[in-house]
């Protein structure tokens, strides 16, 4: 048995858990998404006063409700890349401290990483091969994993991320941030079929298309003229535009992943990050899935968006492999995935 406590800062919500193995003893979330939604995004200095803030009165909270004292943590996870510097630097200074004042190990995570083992928090069973369709605000990718680190990247947008696509559309359509949730909502009382959208496909040169690469610029651009021309004719519905925005972002995810799984002879597709928690893409894509025979798993949606039992769950699966990092680690805006094992003193794969 392994526990972890896990601190998550990249971006706009404070994270702080406590996770044994694949169970959640704690996981506190401070979210900030009211402060910044005065600005309608995140302003990233503004991200990282409020996480200094937040980050003590977390951690005593996620000991307390796991009713934990330090000699029961094994040792300490944080999110390290990618993420606002700044951020991710309170978060990386906090676990360095408490790993030399605790003498624990300190285990640097990948938050990609994270968003892939969220499922592993409400599937006691699942194990690697599978699929990962990974969609959050800075991310769309397709990603083979055959075990811990052993990640293969099989396709990937070429512009925007899903969520960052949601975010935009929401805010031509006057919805407000962030925009995946506003989204959703306005769409459960919208026609999905009144608008044809494009689907996001990428030519290939001489012909046909990329069959796993998306792009959602072109669908942004799309809703951005519809919006023009329906409003000067008094006529813009805007719930069924999020519906018909949202069920063309479902079909061309669900679609793409489940022919993705198909040809790799992955069995299991497992979803992660924020857009995970959007109802039609999961209703979508567990229909198609299992049509197909496959395994479909999505996090609990409170495990969808960003949050620190996700980094502990990651932690665990780093620590049983002996995978600790040096503490003269720092973080990183950027870091690919395929790369996150140079967070580590040994790169043992099991
Ligand atoms: O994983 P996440 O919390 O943060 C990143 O790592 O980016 O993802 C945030 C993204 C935002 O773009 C947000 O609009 C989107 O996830 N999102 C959703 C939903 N809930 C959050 N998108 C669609 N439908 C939702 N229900
Ligand atoms: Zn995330």
């Amino acid at each position: 048995m392994s526990t972890i406590l896990a601190i998550e800062t990249s971006c706009d919500e404070t994270g702080v858990a406590i996770v044994k193995n694949r169970q959640i003893l704690s996981n506190i979330v401070a979210s900030q998404i009211d402060l910044h939604k005065t600005y309608g995004g995140v302003v990233p200095e503004v991200a990282s006063r409020q996480h200094l803030e937040a980050i003590n009165p977390c951690l005593e909270q996620a000991l307390q409700q796991a009713q934990l004292d330090w000699d029961s943590i094994d040792g300490i996870a944080v999110t390290v890349v990618p993420g606002l510097v700044g951020a991710l630097l309170v978060g990386l200074t906090t676990a360095k401290t408490l790993a030399i004042i605790h003498n624990k190990p300190l285990l640097g995570i990948h938050h990609l990483e994270g968003h892939i083992y969220a499922s592993y928090l409400s599937e006691p069973t699942l194990e690697p091969p599978f699929l990962c369709l990974l969609v959050s605000g800075g991310h769309t990718s397709l990603i083979a994993v055959r075990g811990c680190g052993d990640y293969t990247m099989l396709g990937g947008t070429r512009d925007d991320a899903v969520g960052e696509a949601f975010d935009k559309t929401a805010r031509l359509l006057g919805l407000g941030y962030p925009g995946g949730p506003a989204i959703d909502r306005a769409a459960q009382s919208g026609n999905p079929h009144a608008y044809s959208l494009p689907k996001g496909k990428v030519s290939r040169p001489g012909g046909g298309y990329y069959p796993y690469e998306f792009s959602f610029s072109g669908l942004k651009t799309a809703v951005s003229r519809l919006v023009k021309e329906l409003e000067s004719e008094g006529k813009l519905a805007v719930n069924d535009l999020a519906a018909s925005f949202q069920e063309t972002v479902a079909r061309s995810l669900s679609d793409r992943t489940v022919a993705c799984a198909l040809e790799y002879h992955l069995p299991t597709i497992v979803v992660g990050g924020g857009v995970a928690a959007n109802r039609t893409l999961r209703e979508k894509l567990t229909q198609k899935g299992e049509a197909q025979g496959l395994q479909v798993h999505f996090p609990p949606m409170k495990l969808c968006t960003d949050n620190a039992a996700m980094i502990a769950c990651a932690g665990v699966q780093h620590y049983q492999r002996d995978q600790i990092s040096p503490l003269t680690l720092s973080v990183a805006s950027r870091l690919s995935l395929t790369e996150a094992s140079n967070l580590y003193l040994s790169t043992v794969q099991c």
